[in-house]
């Protein structure tokens, strides 16, 4: 069975990452996209996401464009807003479920994981949640080394 990598990015940081591993470990692709974009400065969404993480907030988000039955790995990636996974991935996981699926996680950040990780491991709680990765950001440059991304990403399909 093939993998897939399945992401949500507001800035690109998660995109360019869940792209060079579905590349490097041939997985397919998909995107949780929300149905209205967030708007305004950068600053305006991160207060904008301070609200919605506070209040638990679930933007609508499209229809993923996947068949999950067709992967038995899905390789996670989201992005840190205020210590934990973006709203959009909220949304994701009130209509979808990776039960039974082995699910890699990886989060990027500015160097505050917070519960990333560990609250995606919960919310996944009838899957086999593997060892995820903090993968840290200066705005959009990678801190983290490449090479610990591709080592982690290399482990998946051994
Ligand atoms: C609403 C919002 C909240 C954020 N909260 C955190 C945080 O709690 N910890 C952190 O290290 N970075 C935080 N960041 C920075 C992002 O996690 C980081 O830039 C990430 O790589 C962005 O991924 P993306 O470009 O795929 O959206 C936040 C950014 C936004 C927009």
């Amino acid at each position: 069975m093939k993998a897939l990598v399945l992401f949500y990015s507001y800035g690109g940081n998660t995109r360019s990452v869940a792209e060079m591993i579905a590349k490097r470990i041939g997985a397919d692709i998909a995107e949780i996209k929300t149905v209205k974009p967030y708007e305004g400065t950068y600053n305006e969404v991160v207060a904008q996401g301070k609200r919605e993480v506070e209040s638990n907030f679930k933007p609508a988000i499209m229809p993923v464009e996947a068949d999950f039955d067709k992967y038995d790995t899905v390789v996670f990636g989201t992005p840190v807003w205020w210590y934990t996974y973006a709203p959009a991935v909220s949304s994701f996981f009130d209509s979808y479920s990776l039960k039974g699926k082995r699910v890699f996680a990886f989060a990027t950040n500015g160097g505050w994981l917070g519960k990333t990780l560990d609250n995606i491991k919960h919310v996944c709680k009838d899957s086999d949640v593997e060892k995820g990765i903090n993968i840290k950001f200066n705005g959009n440059k990678l801190v983290t080394p490449i090479s610990d991304v591709e080592k982690w990403a290399d482990d998946i399909i051994k």
